[in-house]
């Protein structure tokens, strides 16, 4: 049996900074051995754990998306130890990926239906995954309307701002793109928080129409209420949540919600599901 804590090995092929405060970094991976990019074959929705030799271990969203082919890239926020040092590496350092990682959006579900992607601050990560992965002229017939809302603190705390622009232009998907605020006089999208911008922009629910949202715990909790009023039930908000998680695999015990461990149940779940966990999240 392989070992499951075993990463494959990786190079840094490409840095990206992705905010104006620098906080956001993109980070391009290609796999050391080839053949172990077919080993990671993932979904959109999935994570891995980034390893640095000596510093530590952390999960973290796929961002790129199964269509890119030849390498991965994940979108780290500076915040402690792990992801200081992994922002402070180069191009051409080697570190380690282990995954895929948890579950993923129900894809096969999602066929010919009305999908709504709702994200917020870097939370984003995963959901661009999941649009380029819908995007993809092989894909994008499999579903019916895309909307996205995404919001973010100000235009320059935007990621992938320049895919964002040029999805705004086509005519198969709609953009709600939102910040909470800025002193930009030529700024043409939305001002305000996303759960608004959800309400008065997401498209009302029929049996068709499904909502993934993906960000931070408060903008989820009010984004909840303004789906439900658009009529979306339990069954059709699909979440994914972030909890403490170390091992990503099930076998340190800390991502648990009541009995559902959250690395290996999910991290996506519908609201319908997490309703029936213990009200801790
Ligand atoms: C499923 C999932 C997807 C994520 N996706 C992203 C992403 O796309 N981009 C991004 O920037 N961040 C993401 N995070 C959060 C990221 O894992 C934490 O910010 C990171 O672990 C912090 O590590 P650190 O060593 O820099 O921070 P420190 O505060 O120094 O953390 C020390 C240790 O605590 C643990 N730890 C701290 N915060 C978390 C956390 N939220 N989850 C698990 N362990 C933690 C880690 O073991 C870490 O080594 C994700 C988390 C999860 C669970
Ligand atoms: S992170 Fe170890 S059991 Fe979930």
């Amino acid at each position: 049996m392989e070992n499951p804590y075993l990463p494959y090995p990786v190079r840094i092929d490409d840095i990206e900074v992705a905010t104006e405060d620098k906080s956001l970094k993109t980070f391009t991976f290609v796999f050391v051995n080839p053949e172990d990019e077919e080993k990671f074959a993932y979904k959109a929705g999935q994570f891995a754990e980034l390893s640095i030799p000596g510093v530590g271990e952390i999960p973290i969203g796929i961002a790129s998306s199964p269509v890119e082919k030849g390498f991965v890239k994940f979108t780290v926020f500076r915040t402690g130890v792990v992801t200081t040092h992994l922002h402070n590496m180069k191009k051409g350092d080697l570190m380690g990926i282990r995954g895929p990682l948890g579950n993923w959006y129900p894809w096969d579900k999602l066929e010919n239906k009305n999908v709504v992607i709702i994200g917020g601050g870097f939370a984003f990560t995963t959901l661009r995954s999941s649009i380029v992965y819908m995007l993809d002229p092989a894909n994008r017939k499999k579903f019916k309307n895309i909307d996205v809302v995404y919001g973010a603190r100000s235009p320059g705390m935007l990621l992938y701002r320049e895919e964002l622009f040029d999805w705004e232009k086509r005519d198969d998907i709609n953009m709600h793109i939102t910040v909470d605020g800025t002193d930009d006089p030529d700024w043409k999208y939305h001002t305000g928080f996303v759960p608004q911008v959800v309400e008065d922009n997401a498209p009302v629910a029929d049996e068709d129409t499904y909502a993934i949202v993906c960000g931070p715990p408060i903008m989820i909790k009010f984004t909840q209420p303004a789906l439900t009023k658009l009529g979306y039930q339990p069954h059709q908000i699909i979440m994914s949540l972030e909890n403490r998680m170390k091992c990503g695999i099930g076998m340190c015990g800390r991502c648990n919600i009541g009995k559902e461990l959250v690395c290996k149940d999910g991290p996506v779940f519908t609201l319908e599901e997490i309703n029936q966990t213990p009200k801790e999240y």
